[in-house]
């Protein structure tokens, strides 16, 4: 396999590969070969859910955390050792992303290709638009001012850790000057998104703004009408919200993010922060 530049990796995955190297996982960085483009499947809707009654607004403080609903490093290696080594099927992608020169505006401006970071064997995936400057440069996901908000719906918020779920973007390079991604450059893309989540294969899916939702679910729809339901993609149940920029810009629709972190969390069998004690 091809060395890999340190920077085209996410750090998280570094973390977890050194993981596995000290549970004693052997050749982890044998990977499989990038999986095959497959045609999107097309979206469903699982069924139309009205949103819950938004009775606190987002972030909420978790006053004590649950346990991680992830899996965790040990238990990673131990699946590794069982030949379900994600981390090394996400660096074989992820080289793969940082040689990619599909789309010469991005390939031109990029610093480096943003790949996605966190835990591999969760069962919840963010997927956002694509990278910022600030994740440009730090060739990881969401670590600007959305990145923070992020973190707090995921930590406050739904009482998760940011390290236990995965997070990845539409397009894997920055478009110059935060404009969104053309429909080009998604479609692009797109095998790479469908190769990830192939093989994180998570159970639940959250599309982070119409970006996502739209190229992932294949529908033309504003947030508005796609938010409070729960549609289906390649076996994942998936939840539609604001982008986390989106509610920077207009913090009156957090009320309405909430809502949809709760038939999240609803879904994925997680205790509401009223119930926590
Ligand atoms: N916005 C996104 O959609 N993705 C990022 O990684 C950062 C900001």
């Amino acid at each position: 396999m091809a060395q890999l530049s340190k920077t085209s990796l996410s750090y998280y995955l570094s973390e977890y590969l050194a993981d596995l190297q000290r549970a004693g996982v052997q050749d982890v960085w044998r990977g499989d070969d990038v999986k095959s483009e497959e045609p999107p499947t097309t979206a469903r809707r699982q069924s139309v859910q009205t949103s819950p009654s938004a009775t606190e607004p987002a972030p909420t403080p978790a006053s004590a955390p649950q346990p991680p609903r992830s899996s965790s490093a040990s238990d990673g290696a131990v699946r590794a050792s069982q030949g379900d080594d994600r981390v090394a099927q996400l660096q074989t992608i992820a080289a793969e992303v940082a040689k990619c020169e599909l789309c010469p505006e991005l390939v031109s401006n990029r610093t480096q290709t943003v790949f996605g970071v966190g835990n591999p064997y969760s069962e919840l995936v963010f997927i956002g638009e694509g990278p910022g400057a600030e994740e440009d440069l730090r060739g990881e996901p969401f670590v600007g001012r959305s990145g923070k908000l992020l973190t707090d719906m995921i930590e406050k918020g739904m009482g998760l850790s940011r390290s236990d779920v995965f997070i990845c973007n539409v397009v894997r390079c920055r478009p110059p000057g935060n404009r969104n991604p053309a429909e080009s450059e998604a479609r692009a893309c797109r095998p790479f998104l469908d190769a990830t989540l192939d093989v994180v294969r998570p159970k639940f899916v959250c599309c982070l703004g119409a970006v996502a939702a739209t190229n992932l679910l294949g529908v033309n729809e504003s947030m508005s009408r796609l938010r409070g339901n729960v549609y289906e993609y390649k076996g994942a149940q998936v939840v539609c919200t604001y982008h986390p920029a989106y509610l920077l810009r207009n913090p009156a629709a957090k009320k309405d993010a909430w809502q949809d972190l709760q038939l999240l969390m609803k879904l994925m069998g997680l205790e509401l922060p009223s119930r926590r004690r």
